[in-house]
């Protein structure tokens, strides 16, 4: 049986135009117009909506042992979220602790999620700890599928890696011709920091920020990327948030560093003011890099909208308010992170699209194209076209609405964005031809997710030297 979405408006990173898309099995068969359906064909009427490439999350956190405690959702509820918010792909980080290893913790990771993802899934493979067997581990790794690492400059002794084992970790990527992505900070400052600050008796979460100013991260930015220059390999800053650090970033693209930029939803919409906020309101809004001023909101959507930052991710990673009251005694405790993976499309749609922040071919890029091509998806993912996979996002800019915890399906108790307005909102969501979402409610196979595997493909590049 086919499903044909019948008199939408097309938009993909590069055109827009009303038209009916044609799915046989699991993959778009034909685009045109004034389709006949035949009999036995399921139809859409997307008459009055827009019609987008499944949106997709570089960036999320579903499996995740972290300070103390375990992140909020599992993989039905989380790829539920996903796709009531439009994401019918993800791209979690597979992070095992310094103390695991590396490989079991790879497949820890992919039995979580096997038969029990309701959208497609990747992984970005974390590296944190390079030893003697890593090398041989990461070529298993990403024979399996899996083409992109992670590193932390963050989290000494539990995620964080050394400059020497950077080092080791994007060498052999440039080798293996896979992409590395980075949580850039100086580790070493922060934990200077935040020493500094309990003993002075600032333990809460408005001292989170000031344990980890912009110029940790700045610094942080600019060393991953001279890393980069001097290994040839190409690189990924995974959550940028403040000015300071998207000049190291553009600096070193301008010196021709293979460097991609991912900021993630809540840099755009809050600012430090929300981590201020007494007790456990603030430490709802804790996560790392911190919530900055908001001088530099207007700096990241226009960064955005120019392209010096890449895609829009949302570091997905709940914590509910008794975890966060882990850190009662001290910031430092507080287990950093923030829910998101239902409502960027909505939001970054609203905030930009909408009030005309972010054209609406660079809001489909940077929210699903881009990471298609830097992680290896496309042209399965990340676009409307012939023989692509029919991951469709049928959207009804109508749509309005306020974001709650009342009614999210992320698996938490509150939500960082309650109270923010949408206006827009997907009605229809396919993963690989089958309806998943119908008007707005999950109505789909939970387990229908399937990893999709991906092939390195950053030829070698000489080391940059200049800057
Ligand atoms: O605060 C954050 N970002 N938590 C998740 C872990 C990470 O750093 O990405
Ligand atoms: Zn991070
Ligand atoms: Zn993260």
């Amino acid at each position: 049986m086919g499903l044909l979405i019948k008199g939408g408006e097309i938009v993909t990173a590069e055109s827009r135009s009303r038209g009916d898309i044609f799915i046989e099995n699991e993959t778009i068969s034909s685009i045109g117009r004034d389709f006949y359906a035949p009999p036995g064909t399921e139809v859409i009427d997307a008459a009055g909506q827009l019609v987008f490439p499944g949106f997709i999350d570089p960036h999320v956190h579903i499996h995740l042992p972290f300070m103390a405690t375990f992140a909020k959702d599992t993989h039905a509820t989380a790829s539920k979220a996903a796709l009531i918010g439009g994401t019918t792909t993800f791209i979690e980080m597979c992070c095992p602790s310094r103390t695991e290893d590396a490989l079991e913790g790879y497949h820890t990771w992919k039995q979580k999620a096997q038969g029990n993802s309701a959208c497609d899934y990747a992984f970005h493979m974390a590296v944190t700890r390079y030893d003697t067997n890593t090398e041989a581990q990461l070529r298993e790794i990403v024979r399996d599928g899996t083409a992109s690492f992670k590193i932390f400059l963050a989290y000494k002794n539990f995620f964080g890696v050394t400059d020497e084992e950077m080092f080791s970790t994007l060498k052999l990527a440039a080798e293996l011709g896979v992409i590395t992505t980075a949580h850039c900070e100086n580790a070493e400052l922060v934990g200077q920091l935040q020493q500094i600050l309990l003993a002075e008796g600032k333990t809460g979460p408005e001292w989170h920020e000031p344990s980890r100013p912009e110029a940790v991260e700045a610094e942080g930015t600019g060393r991953f990327a001279t890393f980069l220059g001097q290994t040839g390999a190409a690189g990924y800053v995974v959550h940028l948030s403040c000015a300071p650090a998207l000049r190291a970033a553009v600096e070193a693209k301008l010196r021709g560093v293979r460097l991609y930029v991912e900021s993630v939803l809540p840099h755009f919409l809050l600012d430090k003011t929300y981590a201020e906020r007494p007790n456990v309101e603030g430490m709802k809004h804790v996560m790392s890099p911190p919530l900055r001023d908001k001088r530099n909101l207007p700096i990241l959507w226009n960064a955005l909208q120019a392209g010096l930052i890449d895609t829009v991710g949302t570091d997905h990673c709940p914590f509910d308010t008794e975890q966060k009251l882990l850190g009662s005694e001290a910031f430092t405790q507080i287990p950093n992170g923030i829910p998101g993976i239902e409502d960027r499309v909505n939001l970054m749609y609203t905030y930009g699209v909408r009030r005309g922040a972010l054209d609406i071919h660079r809001f489909v890029d940077a929210l699903s194209t881009r990471s298609a091509k830097l992680f290896g998806l496309f042209p399965r993912k990340g676009t409307i076209a012939i023989g692509a996979d029919a991951d469709i996002v049928v959207y009804d800019p109508d749509y309005r609405g306020t974001i709650s915890a009342a009614t999210q399906h992320s698996n938490n108790n509150y939500n960082g964005f309650e109270g923010f307005r949408i206006e827009g909102r997907p009605s229809h969501v396919t993963v690989r031809g089958r309806v998943q979402v119908r008007d707005g409610v999950f109505v789909g196979e939970p387990g229908r997710g399937r990893m999709i595997k991906r092939e390195p493909h950053y030829g070698a590049q000489g080391a940059k030297n200049a800057g």
